[in-house]
């Protein structure tokens, strides 16, 4: 018989397959989904649970679900205190950051060179929002942006309109310009049973 999955995480899923299968849309259907990761961010037992799981650092995301319908991923990331995370985008993905425990900084920026050259690129940071648990931000398509840890230990989940991984992503240098393409997070299967 198959593992059961953690049922707030199986209720996750089945009301985003829901979503999915009545919206073909997926930048609308990221944006129906933002309650729904709020909801599960707000989740004492998972928030309880996310106590002992491992570091993300070396860039590797926890893998929790991916959806072979629909593509979109669930998965998790744990930062150290005070981690530097750095400026990239996502390419083509869909991405909502939740926080579960701690706190983190998502900032967001914008380019603001002419796009005439794919390996130079200046940016310039627009605002800053502090995560706590419960918090949720919708980065769309190609937007520039950072995460940031706080004082604390932090965990977030994510839903993701596809998975990342294969992906080519690029990383930008604030101070040099510089664009640099690369795969995106390692994937790690993490399965939260019930
Ligand atoms: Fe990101």
């Amino acid at each position: 018989m198959a593992t059961q999955r953690m049922p707030a995480l199986q209720s996750f899923i089945d009301d985003l397959r829901a979503i999915w299968a009545s919206d073909s849309d997926i930048g609308s259907c990221m944006e129906k989904a933002k309650p729904l990761l709020e909801k599960l961010v707000g989740n004492q037992e998972l928030q309880d649970r996310s106590v002992d799981w491992p570091s993300t650092e070396g860039r590797k995301n926890l893998l929790l679900y991916v959806d072979e319908q629909y593509e979109f991923a669930v998965n998790a990331v744990v930062r150290v205190p005070g981690r530097k995370g750095s400026v990239h985008d996502h390419a083509h993905a869909w991405v909502l950051y939740g926080v579960l425990c701690g706190t983190e900084s998502l900032e967001r920026y914008e380019r603001i060179d002419d796009r005439s050259r794919d390996d130079f690129a200046q940016v310039r940071m627009t605002s800053v929002s502090v995560g706590s648990p419960g918090k949720v931000d919708l980065v769309p398509p190609f937007d520039i942006h950072a995460e940031q840890g706080g004082p604390t230990r932090s965990v977030a989940i994510i839903l993701r309109s596809t998975k990342l991984g294969d992906i080519t992503q690029r990383q930008y240098d604030p101070v040099t310009g510089e664009v640099r393409p690369g795969p995106g997070p390692t994937q790690i299967p993490f399965e939260l049973t019930a």
